[in-house]
């Protein structure tokens, strides 16, 4: 019984990677209801600018070479990451290149998303980055800034814990953490929404992996977590909710400095 419990609930989520009818949904959109914001706006005055110069970080430019060496990297050496290679993970990842449209605005970020709706937040778990205080910073996507939202007790522990105790997570130098918002993709896609929003959170991470292999980094996606422990640590609700502004943890990632002998990687 339990058994048989269980495969529907299986068969019932396997729905979700398909592509649905949405005739009789009427979008927000099509209601003529406002478009949500483009990104959050920042809640603290700690601001941190960040540099949009990165040619100075590139240690390899070699995309077939970046291609073959990308693994999941769960290693990381003693060594702090500098706060414009944190930059440039954050552009790599969630930049904004351009915002278009007079009324219908939309961001043209370095990943794709559905109808360019990038229903993504990006927060980072800083342990040991040059010139940061440790703690939990939040991206200031459209001002390609970080604010700092303040410290995190036993912050190494707690992440880990959230994150199905994944130790390696909470002691690297930089953990990535991607909420959504799901209402920014259903505003216009309705029950297709949900499938585009998780489809383009493999784009940031995909670019994350990438990035940091340009910059002597390793990455490591992470798909396992606690729901309401991880968005405790991020100060949001897990109760289910239809506000527009509902947000919770869909995706994270490690990211610190490697070893190249070749027995660490
Ligand atoms: C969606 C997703 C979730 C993942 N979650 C975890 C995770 O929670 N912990 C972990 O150690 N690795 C995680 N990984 C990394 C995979 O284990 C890894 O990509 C896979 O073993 C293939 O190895 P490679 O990335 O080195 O090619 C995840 C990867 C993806 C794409």
């Amino acid at each position: 019984m339990e058994n048989d419990k269980i495969r529907a609930g299986i068969m019932e989520l396997r729905e979700l990677m398909k592509s649905k009818d949405d005739d009789s949904y009427v979008s927000g959109q099509n209601q003529g209801l406002p478009q949500p914001p483009l990104a959050k706006e920042n809640v603290s005055d700690k601001i941190i600018p960040l540099t949009d110069n990165f040619e100075h970080i590139i240690q390899n430019n070699d995309f077939l070479n970046i291609l073959n060496t990308r693994t999941s990297k769960r290693k990381y050496t003693e060594e702090s990451l500098t706060l414009d290679e944190v930059a440039f993970l954050l552009w790599a990842t969630q930049g904004v290149k351009q915002v278009i449209g007079r009324q219908k605005k939309a961001t043209m970020r370095t990943v794709p998303s559905a109808g360019a709706r990038h229903p993504f937040e990006t927060y980072l778990f800083i342990n040991r980055v040059k010139g940061l205080e440790q703690g939990l910073y939040h991206y200031l996507a459209l001002e390609h800034k970080l604010e700092y939202l303040g410290p995190v007790q036993d912050q190494a522990d707690q992440v880990s814990k959230a994150y199905g105790g994944q130790v390696f997570l909470g002691n690297a130098p930089v953990a990535f953490v991607w909420t959504v918002i799901p209402y920014r993709t259903e505003w216009r896609y309705t029950i297709n929404a949900q499938k585009y929003a998780l489809l383009d959170a493999g784009h940031l991470c995909q670019n994350l992996y990438l990035a940091s292999e340009s910059i002597g980094c390793g990455a490591c996606g992470i798909g396992a977590y606690e729901q309401p422990l991880a968005d405790g640590l991020l100060g949001l609700d897990s109760k289910p909710s239809d506000a527009e502004d509902n947000e919770f943890v869909v995706y994270a990632a490690a990211v610190g400095k490697i070893d190249k002998s070749p027995e660490q990687i």
